[in-house]
């Protein structure tokens, strides 16, 4: 039989969000994979959709007063957009709305209803007489029943942790239209998924389609006592498809965005004359593996394979779950500007750096990993620009007439010994643990450098222009560098694509297969060397990081389907009022006294022996600038800072402090400490203007 071919997939993204770098680390995970596969000359296709239905994509375009279709259809291009700026190959990107999809729909839905799975229950929840719409618990706040607080969520409670049904809360409020909800009952389709216990007990378990951590944790967690049914109905209005034996319902969105794997599968199919039972119903010839977050194994380990194993459908060979991405050891903040969207990325910075470091992060466990912009500076000019570009850079000129030598000369054992780790390397690629194949390849750099700074091809260089014998060893000793470089880009080819090709530009020779990497080429020709990356840029990582504080003021924060918080009014309490009461009322004159300005931080700095202060220099345009003392170190790392705008009181008199003079106040709210909320200008306003 032939070898197994590989269908891979990643989570399908949400269309009513634009790609950040939190999504990335799942799609760079799963494309440097699907690469190396490729290059080991496995049969794979990379595939992945849109995920288009659901609540929260109706409301949004309700409020854009666009129909839905042409929202999906202005995202999926974004998304397409930024997925090619990052390298990140699809065989096919496809959409969970779509005919496919909906056929596929129907017959798992047929399956699951013949297998006696499906039962219709009663389910009582808050509706939206303004917005015409029942309301997802996440569309709806009001005060726990439990504990009393205010301005909770309609199923669990922040401050006590109670869980509770939405129609329990008090004085509930739809975020929606600011109404009062009313409680409502409809007819919901429910899947009995407990009666596939068994058999979700022995997959999970069996080894190898998880990894051991997460079939404990399911072990653990879910496995243990009945599993609940699982709610797939959505009565109208809805984005979605509407259930063929069920009219005025919808299946939810979770229910068909996984089979949009397989519509997805299904398009590529059509394409490419291909049966898409070859790829989904046949195991013996296709091995399914998913790319997933944690937060979705729920999902992808219980509801999903109960779905494939009731329809007949190839069951997953693996699902590889990785952790979750903080920035500079926090969660993403939009206010903090580290809520960077991928497009906001390629605005300032290559995304080869992006793809090394995730790679250099990324182990096979569940780790959340952290993107530190010291580290990730140091780490692209130390390791990439230092360690492999360079020996390209360093040498490759010198070849331009020559090329390279006839014979591969003697280097000591350096391509032989990294010849023989490139099964360690394809190990560790394969088992997902990037940072160790990294490792390797690293290492392998180092030696190759130590290499060239003991043969130091430009003194050689200098003395050969009158020496056969010199111009013979610097040829020689060139050849062994540029060899070394291209096996060490054959290494990094999945994670590092345009690198790739430029090699392959460089020396005719284009990277197409893992086998490049143990054999060195001789007697060819070397072309004019181009510059291949250059080091990071400092002030583009503090631009990228200000174009990402400006442009989240006004933006929506509705991420996901139903678990965010819609895009509109939120019902704001009025704790902050009563904390703090009004001052006693002012005339316009004495209010117009104080002179307020946008300033640019352009520098933050840690103040010695104080606890709460950072040391701003601020610009207020052109040469003016200012030095405040602001207590805001604990909401604020300094770096985050330099680049953003602030406002500034600019007319207050000099103050001296303990540690200096601060000429001015920069406002903000919040009661201290860690929760300081710095005021911001939006995108347009420019420093020295006056805030009237
Ligand atoms: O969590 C999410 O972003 C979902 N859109 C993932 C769906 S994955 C698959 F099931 F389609
Ligand atoms: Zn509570």
């Amino acid at each position: 039989m032939s070898e197994r071919r590989i269908l891979v997939t990643s989570a399908l993204p949400y269309a009513n969000g634009h790609i950040h770098l939190g999504h990335l680390v799942e799609y760079l995970q799963t494309d440097i994979w699907v690469r190396f596969q490729k290059l080991r000359g496995r049969r794979c296709i990379y595939i992945c959709a849109d995920d288009t239905h659901g609540t929260a994509i109706m409301i949004r375009a309700r409020q854009e007063e666009i129909r839905e279709e042409e929202l999906i259809a202005e995202m999926r291009e974004a998304h397409v957009k930024d997925f090619g700026g990052f390298d990140i190959e699809f065989d096919n990107y496809g959409s969970t709305h779509s005919p496919e999809n909906r056929q596929a729909c129907h017959e798992i839905w047929k399956a699951v209803r013949e297998a006696g799975l499906v039962r219709e229950k009663k389910v009582t929840q808050l509706y939206d007489l303004t917005a015409g719409t029942f309301l997802a618990d996440r569309f709806v706040k009001g005060t726990c029943p439990k504990c009393k607080s205010p301005d909770q969520y309609g199923d669990n409670c922040e401050k006590c942790g109670a869980h509770y049904d939405p129609a329990e809360l008090i004085d509930p409020v739809s975020t929606l239209s600011g109404g009062t909800p009313e409680i409502r009952t409809a007819d919901h389709l429910f899947i009995e998924i407990e009666k596939l216990h068994g058999f979700l007990e022995e997959w999970t378990q069996r080894g190898g389609a998880l990894q051991t951590e997460v079939s404990n944790y399911l072990a653990g967690h879910f496995l243990q006592e009945p599993l609940r049914d699982w709610d797939v109905s959505r009565p109208a209005p809805y984005f979605g498809f509407e259930i063929p034996d069920s009219p005025g319902n919808y299946w939810y969105v979770w229910f068909d965005a996984p089979i949009g794997y397989i519509a997805s599968t299904h398009e590529w199919c059509i394409k490419h004359g291909e049966k898409l039972d070859d790829w989904w119903k046949n195991e013996k010839l296709t091995e399914v593996h998913h790319f997933i977050g944690k937060d979705i194994t729920y999902f992808h380990t219980l509801f999903w394979p109960a779905m494939l194993k009731t329809a007949g459908f190839n069951l997953p060979e693996k699902v590889h779950i990785h952790g979750f991405l903080t920035v500079n050891g926090e969660k993403m903040s939009k206010s903090k500007g580290t809520f960077i969207r991928a497009s906001t990325y390629l605005d300032h910075l290559d995304p080869s750096y992006l793809r090394y470091y995730y790679a250099s992060k990324l182990g096979s466990a569940l780790d959340d990993i952290d993107l530190n912009f010291d580290d990730f500076i140091g780490k692209i000019d130390s390791d990439l620009v230092g360690k492999v570009v360079n020996l390209a850079s360093r040498t490759a000129r010198f070849l331009e007439t020559s090329g390279l030598s006839a014979a591969y000369p003697d280097d000591g054992g350096l391509f032989a010994q990294a010849s023989e780790e490139g099964e360690a390397i394809a190990e560790a690629y394969n088992s997902c643990d990037y940072s160790k194949a990294m490792r390797i390849i690293m290492a392998a750099a180092d030696r190759a450098n130590k290499y060239v700074d003991e043969q130091k091809p430009w003194a050689v260089a200098k003395e050969a222009a009158n020496s056969a014998e010199k111009q013979k060893l610097l040829q020689d000793v060139c050849s062994v560098c540029l060899n070394l470089f291209r096996q060490l880009a054959v290494y990094l080819a999945p994670v590092l694509p345009k690198l790739a090709r430029q090699t392959g530009e460089l020396l005719d020779d284009p990277i197409i297969a893992w086998e490049q990497s143990q054999s060195p080429l001789t007697a060819k020709p070397v072309r004019k060397f181009e510059h291949l990356m250059q080091r990071v840029d400092p002030k583009r990582v503090a631009a990228m990081i200000a174009a990402s504080t400006e442009t989240a003021y006004g933006e929506k924060p509705s991420e996901t389907a139903e678990d965010a918080v819609p895009a509109t009014i939120p019902f704001d309490t009025d704790a902050p009022l009563l904390a703090e009461p009004l001052a006693e009322q002012i005339a316009f004159d004495d209010f117009a006294k104080v002179d307020l300005r946008v300033a640019r931080v352009v520098a933050a700095d840690d103040v010695e022996g104080a606890k709460k202060l950072l040391k701003l220099t601020l610009s207020l345009g052109g040469n003016h600038r200012r030095t405040v003392f602001a207590g805001i170190k604990e909401a604020y790392d300094p770096q985050d800072l330099v680049g953003r705008l602030v406002v500034c009181a600019a007319n207050l008199a000099p103050r001296k402090m303990k540690f200096g003079v601060s000429e001015g106040m920069i406002v903000a709210s919040g009661p201290g400490g860690s929760e300081v909320y710095l005021l911001a200008p939006d995108p347009g306003a420019r420093p020295g203007q006056r805030v009237h």
